[in-house]
């Protein structure tokens, strides 16, 4: 079943179609990425799924339930993270009661309550602050908090707007580690906002793109990512001749950019696993010295390039 699942979803601030006519579907128990840069439509989509705004057009369901008709059920059922995480904390309340008002608001055995609180607490790093009021904590901290807010009663759908965006790397690490587990182990149901591809990647079932409101690409982040790697940049350094370097990274046709820098060259280059190789031996066979052949890291902007170029779906 699609515990998430978005038809013609639309919503306007005035003149601007700040969401528009977006179908999304996310299946039980997977992890969902919704990717874009500032100003693209994901914590609009992230409001409208968790009822926060009204949609001008178009129909949502979470967990079942329509956006519009149960928006009562949906707030059970959901663990939301909004982007300032920390309005939906009580600034002068400690961590620690925080948590406990939140748990007795859901509904949670009184009994039960505790445990949950520490082990959350224990698990993102922050029992130790338990005692501090949730307005003294330091923003990554806050979002740790915010974070444990959104799971204690375990819902079944999770509505995450940049989750990590505050956290240090190890914070972030643990709390991609903890989604994933959490997919797998209980079939909670991620919907994630980022505008870190490198991110979305690595923990997401499936990928969308949306930039000014539309959904420009989606799909599997597997069958995205060798979409992606259909072509890829890499950062030659070479100890002499950098114009010779230039030259010959020119004149080969696979390569579909070439941009110099002070010691390096950067190449874009067609299905790299068979022409790399060839460049190499190219550039060395008119004596260049190569330190370095690395490939550079894909950025989002690549992505949209490749989904822009090769024509939006
Ligand atoms: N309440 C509002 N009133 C008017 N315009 C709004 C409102 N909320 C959002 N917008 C506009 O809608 C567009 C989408 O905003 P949204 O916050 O959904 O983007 P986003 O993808 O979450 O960006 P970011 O990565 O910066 O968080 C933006 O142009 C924004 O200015
Ligand atoms: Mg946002």
């Amino acid at each position: 079943m699609d515990e998430v699942i978005a038809i013609g979803l639309t919503k306007r601030f005035d003149d601007l179609t700040a969401v528009d006519h977006i179908d999304l579907n996310v299946p039980e128990g997977s992890i969902y990425g919704l990717l874009g840069p500032n100003g693209a439509g994901k914590s609009t989509t992230l409001r409208l799924l968790c009822t926060l705004l009204r949609p001008d057009e178009g129909t949502a369901s979470v967990g079942g339930f329509d956006i519009i008709e149960s928006p009562v059920k949906i707030r059970e059922i959901t663990g939301v993270l909004p982007e300032e995480g920390n309005h939906t904390l009580y600034q002068t309340l400690s961590s620690y009661e925080n948590l406990e008002y939140f748990g007795k608001l859901y509904d949670i055995p009184e009994d039960e309550i505790p445990s949950r609180i520490e082990e959350l607490l224990s698990f993102m790093g922050l029992w130790e602050r338990k005692d501090d009021p949730a307005g003294e904590l330091s923003t990554g901290n806050r979002q740790r908090l915010a974070l444990c807010r959104a799971l204690l009663h375990r819902p079944k759908v999770l509505l995450l707007d940049e989750p990590t965006s505050a956290l240090d790397p190890i914070a972030a690490k643990r709390v991609r580690e903890l989604i994933l587990s959490l997919a797998e182990k209980y079939k909670q149901t991620f919907f994630i906002n980022s505008h870190n591809l490198a991110e979305v990647q690595r923990i997401c079932d499936s990928i969308a793109i949306i930039d000014e409101g539309k959904i420009l690409l989606s799909g599997n982040t597997k069958e995205l990512r060798s979409r992606l790697q259909a072509s890829q940049s890499y950062r030659i350094r070479v100890a002499n001749d950098l114009e010779g370097a230039l030259l010959v990274a020119k004149s080969m046709d696979f390569v579909k950019s070439v941009d110099k820098e002070v010691d390096s060259i950067t190449v874009t280059i067609e299905d790299p696993d068979s022409n790399n190789s060839f460049l190499m031996q190219s550039l060395l066979s008119k004596g260049i010295k190569i330190i370095e052949f690395a490939e550079e890291e894909a950025t989002l902007e690549d992505l949209y390039l490749d989904v822009i170029k090769g024509g939006a779906e």
